[in-house]
């Protein structure tokens, strides 16, 4: 397993590229397709190396880096092993969230879009009546969150006697606290001798303990020995500055690295939704993730995120897991997870299949201990830059604005409102009305350069789909890594915290708005049932529409 860069000599085993081909794997010819039709050149060495084993009908337990292509390593061989047009629920994928459901979902429609099968997918917070349709109908592959698959196998809408294949997608998560009850009810569910497969970047050594009765002979898969850290994400603190508040070393620190695109994870769900305000208020275009969104706009948050149309997404630890979207530059840790294992799964959001990230955490006092874990036990390196004073800030800032005022004045003539200028610069109010103005341009300046954006993604597309003559995505090649040197819910506010039950585990706690319909719960930061959502969503409109204050948090 030797990469090859640009050409460059063959370098340490990559994580990206295997020595075998799609070839070898001897697929049949609709899913051989359907991998070229995705983009896939050459399988990636987790998708290498667990084929046969899975395809063979062994029990599994692999570990593989983030954004290895693991989605596509179970999906493909249970695709090979389940028969067409079964008409009944033959391979059930759980995931811990909703938003992972929804994507592996897609990966393996996708690859199954040539075959006489149906993929359902089945979680929380959306309506029954497909869900139920889809599966009356008899679909083959089932995809979902623990919660929603208990409630349909309660109601008998599900049956699983006769599922040939299980996955538990980031199975550590799925077998944690939280989780663990759920998911092992459902296991109970399938035959004695259904194939177990388990899959995550973190795997403790005692996983195959913890499910022991219902694995067989599991073979163990443990890809880049010892190796946690992703090599292509270069992982930068800075320790936080207690002389300012937490979220203006946010906006500091964003001030000094430009991110293009980010994912800012915070701990709680009262963090999050502070730090969007903040952001927005600020002149950012951010959007929130939260378990406490009603799941349509968790939905909408998500697509528009993949869709690169939102240049900061603020998050709690739903998003810490398996979430896929290409071309993130950055992961931002507005404080780090306490788990070090969470930081993995986090920051593994960007340098996705070889390609190069960065992220960047605020560090305090407190956090030392996470800092140490990750140096120590996953070997992850640090880089610690320092946060710019407040003067050293304010004059990026300005002079950022400056460039975009520039870049705005080449395409215009403006010069009749010169004397304009020198009038208000005469005026008590003049600070008042030239804010104003600058507030103007500046929304309007980025709405234009949003929509140039969007055209040209629209060209470029229509340009692909001319090209390529069918709906085919461009060859994706798993890249080797190059260069610079790499997870679990979400948390109501601090103070409202006790104890690890009240993490929500985490989308756990998102998903189990799915158990709501069950009459259960509700813990940590919410607000009353009628208010819930609402509340994220007027604070998001409401700091949308202030006055953009250099620095105001
Ligand atoms: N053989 C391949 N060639 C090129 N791209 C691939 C290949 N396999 C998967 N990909 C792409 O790589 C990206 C990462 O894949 P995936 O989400 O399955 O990673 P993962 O290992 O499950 O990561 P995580 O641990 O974060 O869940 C996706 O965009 C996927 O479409
Ligand atoms: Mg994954």
């Amino acid at each position: 397993m030797e990469t090859v860069s640009d050409g460059a000599p063959a370098t340490a085993p990559s994580d990206y590229v295997a020595q075998g081909s799609f070839d070898d794997m001897g697929l049949a010819e609709p899913v051989r397709l359907a991998v070229a039709e995705r983009g896939y050149v050459t399988p990636t060495p987790v998708q290498s190396a667990t084929f046969r084993p899975i395809r063979d009908g062994k029990d599994v337990i692999v570990r593989s880096k983030t954004g290895t292509g693991k989605t596509a390593a179970f999906a493909i061989p249970i695709l090979e092993r389940i028969p067409d047009g079964r008409r009944r629920p033959s391979a059930l994928v759980m995931t811990p969230t909703r938003e992972l459901a929804i994507q592996v979902a897609e990966e393996i429609a996708a690859l199954a879009k040539h075959r006489d099968l149906t993929v359902v997918t089945v979680y929380g917070g959306a309506s029954m009546g497909e869900q139920l349709e889809k599966l009356e109908a008899g679909a083959e592959i089932v995809v979902g969150t623990p919660g929603r698959i208990y409630d349909h196998i309660r109601r008998k809408t599900l049956r699983l006697e006769e599922t040939m294949v299980c996955c538990l997608d980031e199975a550590d998560e799925m077998l944690n606290m939280g989780f663990f009850e759920e998911v092992t009810r459902i296991l109970d569910h399938l035959p004695d001798d259904a194939q177990q497969l388990l899959f995550s970047a973190t795997v403790p050594a005692d996983i195959e303990q913890i499910i022991r009765q219902y694995l067989t002979e599991p073979e163990v898969i443990m890809l880049s020995g010892d190796e946690y850290k992703v090599e292509n994400i270069h992982n930068v603190i800075y320790p936080a500055v207690d002389a300012y508040p937490k979220p203006r070393n946010l906006l500091y620190m964003i001030e000094m690295e430009e991110p293009e695109t980010a994912i800012v994870f915070c701990n709680t769900r009262s963090d999050t939704s502070l730090v969007a305000a903040v952001l927005n208020r600020n002149g950012y275009d951010a959007e929130l993730l939260n378990g406490d969104l009603p799941q349509k706009e968790r939905e909408r948050v998500m697509a528009k995120v993949k869709k690169g149309e939102v240049r900061f997404m603020v998050a709690t630890d739903i998003a810490a897991r398996g979430i896929d979207i290409s071309d993130l530059s950055h992961v931002i840790n507005y404080s780090l997870p306490e788990d070090p294992a969470i930081f993995l799964h986090r920051v593994g959001r960007t340098g996705r299949i070889g390609k190069k990230g960065t992220s960047l955490s605020i560090v305090s006092g407190a956090e030392i201990h996470t800092l140490t874990a990750l140096q120590k036990k996953y070997g992850v390196v640090f880089e610690e830059r320092s946060l710019p004073t407040p003067e050293e800030a304010r004059k990026r800032w300005t002079e950022r604005h400056v460039a975009e005022l520039k870049e705005g004045m080449s395409a215009s003539i403006f010069e009749a409102f010169i004397p304009l200028a020198q009038e208000l610069r005469g005026r008590s109010d003049g600070d008042f009305l030239v804010a104003f103005a600058l507030k103007y341009f500046f929304t309007h300046h980025r709405m234009e350069r949003a929509q140039d954006r969007e055209k040209a993604e629209h060209k470029r597309e229509k340009h692909e789909k001319h090209e390529g003559g069918h709906e085919a995505r461009p060859a994706r090649e798993a890249r080797p890594a190059e260069g610079r040197g790499r997870e679990r819910g979400e948390r109501g506010g601090r103070r409202e915290r006790g104890g690890r039950g009240d993490r929500g585990e985490r989308d756990f706690r998102g998903d189990r708005g799915e158990r709501g319909e069950r009459g259960e719960r509700d813990r940590g930061d919410r607000p009353p049932r009628g208010d819930r959502g609402k509340r994220a969503h007027a604070a998001t409109a409401r700091s949308r529409d202030r006055r953009q204050r250099p620095f105001g948090s």
